[in-house]
């Protein structure tokens, strides 16, 4: 077993009909946080990870996707010709060198597991992650929450999953684990369900989007029939993945923002720019003012 996740797979075709009309032709994935879209958090974190296969699973909106990966030849040509290797470095930073983008096509919205199982024919053998980019995940004390479940997996081999609480008034927004303590902030999952009410709910942890996944999810996705929301659910082929497998949850070492949302979003923008060092001190600044009441506009 190694530490190095070779594929990570991002299931980008959702609508982001939250974020409209901004996301009318911008998928939602291109928004920035502070000065990067969210797609490229995500990237970021996989090839921190050790990925050099990224898999987008795409439609035929989300084609500023696959140009954000793209060379841009007539810009890294002017930024060289006027000698702004800084921002060079930056455009080239986008996707390095060694990292491969694939783009598969998933057509018809059918669910996050049919969304995982368009990756398969992308799919290195051996353990492979999945980012939601929407769940924007910032760790400053250390590896990030991917390179940490990779981790996680090489010690205890099988496949391992990020959780955290959440109140349970909102077990109903995710997938819902319990299970065996194994030791601090790692727990072995004895079940799994998707998006139960409150009062049904076997535990408030939730699934974050973050997946360390063996291979053999794919079998059980392609006999997975639609679930919640009539949707095929990656959850339901974890529940089966459960029966074969040590299947962990993870409570990674970070603060996630859920960038699906406006509040998350916002926070996580203002989290950032306040860290910022260029305009961290003018934030807080503009907050205090804020605060006060003293700025009219
Ligand atoms: C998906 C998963 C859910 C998970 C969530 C994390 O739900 O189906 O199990 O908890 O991502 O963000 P979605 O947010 O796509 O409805």
């Amino acid at each position: 077993m190694s530490e190095r996740l070779k594929t990570v797979v991002f299931p980008v075709a959702g609508l982001g009909t939250r974020f409209l009309p901004a996301t009318k032709v911008v998928p939602k994935e291109m928004l920035p946080v502070m000065d990067k879209p969210l797609i490229q958090w995500a990237s970021d974190e996989a090839v921190e990870a050790g990925a050099d296969t990224l898999v987008f699973v795409v439609n035929r909106n989300k084609r500023a996707i696959s140009d954000h990966y793209d060379q841009a030849f007539e810009l890294e040509q002017r930024l060289e010709r006027s000698n702004k290797l800084e921002l060079l470095q930056i455009v080239h930073d986008v996707l390095p060198s060694h990292v491969r983008p694939v783009f598969v096509l998933q057509s018809e919205a059918r669910g996050l597991g049919h969304a995982v199982l368009c990756a398969q024919p992308a799919v290195a053998s051996g353990a492979f992650g999945v980012i939601l980019p929407d769940d924007f995940i910032i760790n400053r004390q250390g590896p990030g929450a991917l390179a940490q479940m990779a981790a996680v997996q090489a010690r205890q081999g099988g496949s391992v999953i990020a959780v955290e609480p959440v109140d349970w008034k909102d077990t109903g927004k995710y997938g819902i684990v319990s299970g065996t303590e194994l030791s601090q902030g790692l727990m072995r999952i004895d079940s799994i369900v998707e998006k139960p009410r409150p009062d049904v709910a076997p535990s408030n942890l939730a699934v974050v989007g973050r997946y360390v996944l063996d291979t053999r999810i794919f079998e059980l996705l392609e006999q997975t029939r639609p679930g919640a929301g009539g949707e095929i659910q990656l959850t339901d082929a974890i529940a089966a993945l459960l029966g074969e497998q040590s299947v962990c949850a993870y409570r990674f070492e970070g603060v996630r923002y859920d960038c699906g949302t406006k509040f998350g979003y916002v926070h996580a923008t203002l989290k950032l720019a306040l860290d910022d060092a260029e305009i961290g001190d003018d934030m807080r600044r503009l907050l205090a003012e804020l605060h006060e009441g003293a700025t009219s506009d």
